[in-house]
């Protein structure tokens, strides 16, 4: 026999709801520097997140281009699991950006905003003047971010991506 549901139930699934669409502040998550037991995570991460993902050796080959690059997991402190990850080079008072994704489940929540604009601190702290990186023309949501965070358009690289066949943006922001 069905019984009726307590008004409990649905006030706390609402504020559960409310929570997931709550926007995420810094204090939420943190940052630490990609390490070898995090690959699992990122490559399921990458899995969903691209048509053409990078393969655990590229990670791996990150993680020890020291000191070239930069790959961070971004950790959600309550849930306390990896939520996503960037990945930047510095190299002669240049930056680039060369990965950054956040699992579904945590998108338009302000993560990679936020994120973003730590990354920007940091980059600017080495004394770099231009930090440059690639997106697909197709990548709206990716593309209004980097416009959000200042990133113009300075170049097109022909035929740059496979799997879909693709153009690549080249977008640059100059920090000084
Ligand atoms: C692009 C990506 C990293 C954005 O992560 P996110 O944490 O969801 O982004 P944010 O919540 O910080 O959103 C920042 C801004 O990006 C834009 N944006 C993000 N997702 C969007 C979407 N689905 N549609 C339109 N705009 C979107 C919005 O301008 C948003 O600002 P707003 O929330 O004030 O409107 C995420 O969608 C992702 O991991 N995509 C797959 C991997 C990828 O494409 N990486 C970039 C490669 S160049």
């Amino acid at each position: 026999m069905l019984r009726n549901s307590s008004p409990c139930i649905f006030e706390n699934l609402r504020r559960r709801k409310a929570i997931k669409k709550a926007r995420i502040l810094p204090d939420f998550f943190s940052l630490r520097r990609m390490e070898e037991e995090d690959l699992p995570r990122v490559v399921e991460i990458e899995t969903i997140s691209y048509p053409n993902p990078w393969r655990e050796m590229t990670f791996r080959g990150e993680i020890y281009n020291k000191p070239l690059s930069f790959p961070f997991v971004i950790i959600h402190k309550f849930h306390r699991i990896i939520i996503g990850y960037v990945i930047f080079w510095c190299m002669q008072g240049r930056a680039q950006i060369n990965n950054i994704a956040i699992h579904p489940e945590y998108r338009r929540m302000g993560v990679a905003q936020a994120v973003m604009r730590q990354v920007l601190d940091q980059i600017k702290k080495t004394g770099a003047g231009l930090v440059t990186l690639e997106v697909r023309p197709s990548n709206s949501a990716a593309r209004s971010m980097y416009n959000k965070l200042g990133f113009e358009v300075l170049g097109i690289k022909e035929d740059y991506y496979n799997d879909p066949k693709e153009d690549a943006l080249v977008m640059g922001k100059y920090l000084n």
